[in-house]
């Protein structure tokens, strides 16, 4: 028998069109509305991580992008670990197929191949990565719904990241969480020339984090009541946009979420700025973009949204991804591009001359 076991997996961030924001219950990461993403290409933002269980290792410990992280007993981290270990007890329990490595500790090492904490979903793909690794590790048949369940413990977002393409995560409404899980509203074939294009604006680490930000959110902003009150209807039509392929309707939701987010974080007290002017140029170029794009009569052609950060992500149909990578070139000259079809810009410092 070996005497450790290691697996590897890659696993790509997903950007939410209908954001999740606000936790019912701190303790088991269950959110105060349902919310839906789009799973990215493996290749354009992703996390990679490995993990390795020996009868050598004295405790469980994480590295991530090459530092060393605390894994803080009972924390998000130690939550999963322990999840996973029981599942594999369980399995065995079930096959009577025992193996030591559920009680051997594990050593997790994970690289982000973008900026971490930086609002571009790092938790989400970091999350369902440590997940998902762990499951390969121990060689576990549990379905994406079922690791959904944990991954959503380590971060909400990573629940939607177990699965590619077009992804809810359906709030549930068991007091324990058993249904609080991701769900493919459609694969990634279904509408497969959606593309997003990424904006770094900023590398820079978020001076609030997502859990921290979110929990002021709900103890503080009267208008996220409201938000909560529109998202299910939100949730219905983003649905039916994406099942129609309505580019349209689908551009105007994102944005409009993203805005009322946005809306909710300046509402919050005291405020939570994640936007910043570029973030703000970025809106105005799209905007001015559309409505060219309208008279035309060709409907919306791009959508941006912003998570918890200042960085962009515009979703659009790949015939449009060279007009809209050249106006963002145009608008901002020190932009770098970055990879061959999905592009990545460091537009970092002033907005260039906006059309408005
Ligand atoms: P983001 O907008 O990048 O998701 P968050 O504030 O939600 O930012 O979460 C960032 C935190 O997620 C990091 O500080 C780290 O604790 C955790 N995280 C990010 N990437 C990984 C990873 N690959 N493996 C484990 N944890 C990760
Ligand atoms: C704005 O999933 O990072 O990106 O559950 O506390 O880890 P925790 O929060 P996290 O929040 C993501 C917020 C968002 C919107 C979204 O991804 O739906
Ligand atoms: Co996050």
């Amino acid at each position: 028998m070996a005497d450790y076991w290691q697996a590897t997996v890659t696993t790509p961030v997903n950007i939410a069109v209908i954001k999740y924001w606000g936790k019912r219950s701190v303790a088991l990461n269950l959110p105060t509305n349902a919310s839906l993403s789009v799973t990215l290409h493996q290749d354009q933002l992703c996390t990679t991580t490995t993990a390795q269980c020996s009868k050598e290792f004295a405790s469980d410990r994480l590295w991530l992008n090459g530092k060393e992280e605390v894994i803080k007993p009972g924390g998000r981290t130690d939550t999963c670990i322990q999840e996973m270990k029981k599942l594999r007890k369980a399995y065995e329990d079930k096959y009577e197929d025992p193996h030591p490595a559920s009680e051997w500790h594990v050593h997790l090492c994970s690289f982000n191949n973008f900026p971490t904490a930086a609002g571009l979903a790092s938790s989400a793909s970091g999350y369902a990565a440590l997940v998902h690794c762990l499951a390969t590790v121990y060689r576990l048949p549990n379905t994406s719904t079922e690791l959904s369940l944990i991954a959503r413990q380590g971060s909400g977002s990573a629940c939607r990241s177990l699965f590619g393409g077009f992804v809810a995560w359906d709030m549930g409404v068991n007091e324990d969480g058993s249904d609080s899980k991701a769900r493919q509203v459609a694969s990634e074939d279904h509408w497969d020339d959606i593309n997003a294009v990424i904006c770094v604006v900023s590398d820079e680490k978020k001076g609030t984090s997502s859990t921290s930000g979110m929990q002021r959110t709900v103890e503080t902003s009267p208008l996220i009541q409201e938000r909560i009150r529109l998202v299910p209807a939100r949730m219905a039509e983003m649905e039916r946009a994406i099942a129609a392929q309505d580019f349209d309707a689908f551009a105007q939701l994102t944005m409009k979420d993203s805005n009322n987010f946005h809306a909710v974080c300046l509402d919050t007290s005291p405020p939570i700025f994640y936007m910043n002017d570029v973030s703000r140029a970025l809106v105005a170029l799209v905007h001015e973009f559309n409505r060219v794009s309208i008279l035309q009569k060709r409907g919306h052609r791009a959508a941006y949204t912003f998570d918890a950060g200042p960085n962009a992500v515009i979703y659009c149909l790949r015939r449009n991804v060279k007009d809209i990578v050249n106006m963002v070139m145009h608008y901002f000259p020190q932009a770098e591009p970055f990879k061959d079809t999905y592009k990545v810009f460091y537009g970092k410092d002033t907005p260039g001359q906006m059309p408005l």
